[in-house]
C-alpha cells in the first residue's frame, strides 16, 4: 500500500510502514478507515486552516463550526452571522464546547448585497474554505422583493452567496474549497417536494425564479424553496467550471432535525413541521444535527467529492450521498447551469 494513502504525517507514515512490513497483505480499507478517524484537516493539497461559515450562529452552521474546530490544523473559523448578539453567544458556546479559541465573528446579512459587499471588504486575509449555509424558507413573506430586486427566499439562499463566492474567487481570496448548501428538494422529494419543473431553463426563466414571477401559486410559502435551491446548485456547477483550481461542490445536509429551518413560516406550520421532523427522525427517515453537519465537513475535507457536483441523499432525505444528476439529469446540463449563473449575474451588476 502506498504510504501517501495515510496522509502526510511522518509519524503516521512510520507506523504504517512498519505495519506494512509485518502484514504485507494489509487491506486498503483498514488504512482508509484509519484516515477517516484521524480528525485531521490535512488533505493532498495541503492543510486547510481557515473556514468561513455563513449562518453559523445556529443549526447546521454552528454544528459544522463545532465539528471543524475539532479537526487538527484548523486555525481560524469565521462565524458569518447577521446578528452580532447571536454571534457573540455562538462564539461563547463554541469555545466552551470545543475548548478552542479560534472563532472570529464575521458580520454578514446574506440577503442584503450592501451588507455582503461590506463583509467582503472587511476580510483581510484569504480563506481556505467557504460554507454557504445560511438559508431557509425566506421568512414570513418569502416572495416579497428585497432592495436588490429578488425575493426574500432567493436573497437568503442564493444571491448573497453568489456575490460572496464570485467576488472572493475573483480576488483570489478563496483558495481551496467552496461548499454551497442545497437540499434534496432541488431534485424533488417524492411525497414532500415536487421536482422543479422548468419549461425552457433559459436565462429569463431563471430570472423569473429570482424575482418570483415564476411562482403563479403563491399561497404555499414553502413552494419557492425547491426551485431556488435548484438555481443555487446550477449556479455553483457553472462557477466550478470557471475556477477549476478551487473545489466547488453543492451538498445537502439531508433531512436534519433539531434546527430552526422551518421556523420562518407561520407559528402553526412551524410547530407541525418540527413535530413531523422529530417523528421522522425517530423512524430513521431523517437524521440528527451531527449527521447533517458532518456531510459539510466531509465535503470540505474529502477530495473525492468532485468539483461541480451536487451531492445529496441517494434515496429519500437520509443515508448515503451521491451525484444528484442520477436522479434529475437537468442538474448536469451545462447550458442550463450557465443560464442560472447568467440570470443571477443580472442582479449583481
Ligand atoms: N434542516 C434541514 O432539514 C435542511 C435540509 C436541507 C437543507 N437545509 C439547508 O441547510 C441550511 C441551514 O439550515 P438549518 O436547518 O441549520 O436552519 P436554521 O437552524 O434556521 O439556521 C439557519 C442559519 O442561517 C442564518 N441566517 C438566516 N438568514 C440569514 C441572513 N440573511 N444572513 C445571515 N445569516 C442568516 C440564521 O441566523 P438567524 O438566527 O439570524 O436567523 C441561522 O444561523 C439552510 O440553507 C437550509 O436551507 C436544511
Amino acid at each position: 500500500m502506498p504510504l501517501q494513502v495515510c496522509l502526510g504525517d511522518i509519524n503516521v507514515c512510520k507506523i504504517v510502514e512498519k505495519t506494512n512490513k509485518a502484514f504485507p497483505n494489509i487491506s486498503e480499507w483498514w488504512c482508509v478507515d484509519w484516515k477517516e478517524n484521524m480528525n485531521s484537516a490535512m488533505d493532498e493539497s495541503g492543510m486547510m486552516k481557515s473556514v468561513l461559515i455563513t449562518g453559523a450562529n445556529g443549526g447546521l452552521g454552528k454544528e459544522c463550526a463545532r465539528q471543524l474546530a475539532l479537526q487538527n490544523g484548523i486555525e481560524k473559523i469565521y462565524l458569518g452571522c447577521r446578528s452580532e448578539d447571536k454571534a457573540i453567544g455562538a462564539k461563547k458556546d463554541l469555545e466552551a464546547s470545543t475548548g478552542k479559541n479560534i472563532f472570529d465573528i464575521f458580520l454578514i446579512d446574506v440577503s442584503d448585497l450592501s451588507s455582503v459587499h461590506r463583509a467582503i471588504e472587511s476580510l483581510k486575509n484569504p480563506i481556505d474554505a467557504l460554507v454557504m449555509n445560511a438559508g431557509g424558507w425566506g421568512g414570513e413573506n418569502p416572495l416579497a422583493l428585497t432592495d436588490d430586486g429578488v425575493t426574500n427566499v432567493f436573497a437568503v439562499n442564493v444571491l448573497g452567496h453568489a456575490l460572496l463566492a464570485e467576488e472572493l474567487l475573483k480576488r483570489g481570496m478563496l483558495t481551496k474549497v467552496g461548499l454551497y448548501v442545497s437540499s434534496e428538494a432541488a431534485r424533488g422529494i417524492p411525497g414532500m417536494d415536487e421536482r422543479p419543473e422548468l419549461t425552457t431553463s433559459s436565462i429569463d426563466e431563471f430570472v423569473s425564479i429570482a424575482d418570483g414571477t415564476f411562482f403563479t401559486e403563491r399561497s404555499d410559502s414553502t413552494k419557492p424553496y425547491a426551485p431556488v435551491k435548484y438555481t443555487g446548485a446550477m449556479w455553483l456547477s457553472s462557477l466550478a467550471r470557471q475556477y477549476p483550481s478551487v473545489r466547488l461542490i453543492t451538498m445537502s445536509p439531508g433531512g436534519t432535525a433539531g434546527t430552526e429551518v422551518t421556523s420562518s413560516s407561520s407559528l402553526i406550520k412551524t410547530y407541525i413541521f418540527k413535530a413531523v421532523m422529530s417523528v421522522m427522525c425517530l423512524m430513521g427517515k431523517m437524521h440528527r444535527l451531527e449527521t447533517g453537519a458532518k456531510r459539510f465537513v466531509d465535503g470540505l475535507l474529502d477530495e473525492s467529492y468532485q468539483s461541480g457536483v451536487f451531492y445529496a441523499s441517494v434515496e429519500g432525505i437520509t443515508g448515503p450521498v451521491g451525484d444528484q444528476t442520477e436522479i434529475f439529469s437537468d442538474l448536469g446540463d451545462e447550458t442550463y447551469q450557465d443560464n442560472a449563473r447568467a440570470a443571477i449575474r443580472q442582479f449583481l451588476s
